[in-house]
């Protein structure tokens, strides 16, 4: 399959959210992804239903949404009913992860599992039957415009091997200092959907930079 580009409205100017939106519309970008960030399991706060709603209105691409907060069980509908397609709860903020994803596939949405840089990929071998997607955070959850953990092409791999002969079909995708420098090297070892927040909103042409995150042309 060719590789997916996921943007991180995070890095946008929210002064201005309709208009980047209708950017990313415009845009080779497949997904958009939403950070939902509760002070808790991040030290940070971003945005919560109303801006997802807001977002689900105007954006032709399916909303990826990464959830950042404890005890996700509690929202998992009204994330569905504010316009997720793809919702990503935390590996380490689920205490029974297997029913937690169980309910987002029943809920009609693919579920994926991100795991912190100190979270082994071996902790997901007997759940990857039941996700579509394992998200590698390439940094620290809470902040966007962070330099990208090179010890996370060691995890890609083992994810990669472990997803390949398991038979499962299931996607790799990654978060966290993502740019056009290490995009190739990202999809070479395996990685299907790439996020960038930064590095596309912050680029003086978003659009070209989804362009070249897309293509892998530079
Ligand atoms: C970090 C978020 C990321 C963030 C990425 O906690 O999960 O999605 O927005 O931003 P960049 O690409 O700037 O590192
Ligand atoms: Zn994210």
């Amino acid at each position: 399959m060719d590789h997916l580009i996921s943007p991180s409205l995070l890095a946008a100017d929210f002064g201005n959210l309709e208009k980047e939106v209708i950017m990313i519309n415009k845009s080779q970008a497949d997904w958009l992804h939403l950070d939902i960030m509760d002070g808790v399991f991040v030290p940070n706060i971003s945005f919560g239903f109303p801006v997802i709603e807001h977002v689900k209105k105007i954006a032709s691409k399916p909303l990826d949404v990464h959830l950042m907060i404890i005890d996700p069980d509690r929202f998992l509908s009204r994330f569905r009913d504010a316009g997720a397609s793809i919702l990503t709860v935390q590996y380490e903020a689920c205490i029974h992860l297997q029913r937690t994803v169980t309910e987002i596939r029943n809920m009609g949405m693919k579920a994926g599992v991100a795991l912190n840089p100190h979270t082994p990929v071996s902790h997901l071998k007997n759940t990857l039957p039941f996700i579509d997607m394992v998200l590698i955070m390439t940094v620290n959850p809470g902040f966007g415009g962070q330099s990208f953990i090179p010890e996370s092409y060691n995890k890609i791999a083992e994810l990669r091997n472990t997803i390949d002969k398991s038979g499962y079909n299931v996607m790799i995708e990654v978060d966290g200092g993502i740019d056009t420098k290490n995009a190739a090297k990202l999809i070479e070892s395996g990685v299907n959907v790439l996020v960038a927040g930064n590095a596309v909103f912050g680029s003086k042409d978003p659009v070209d930079t989804i362009r070249k995150l897309k293509n892998l042309v530079y």
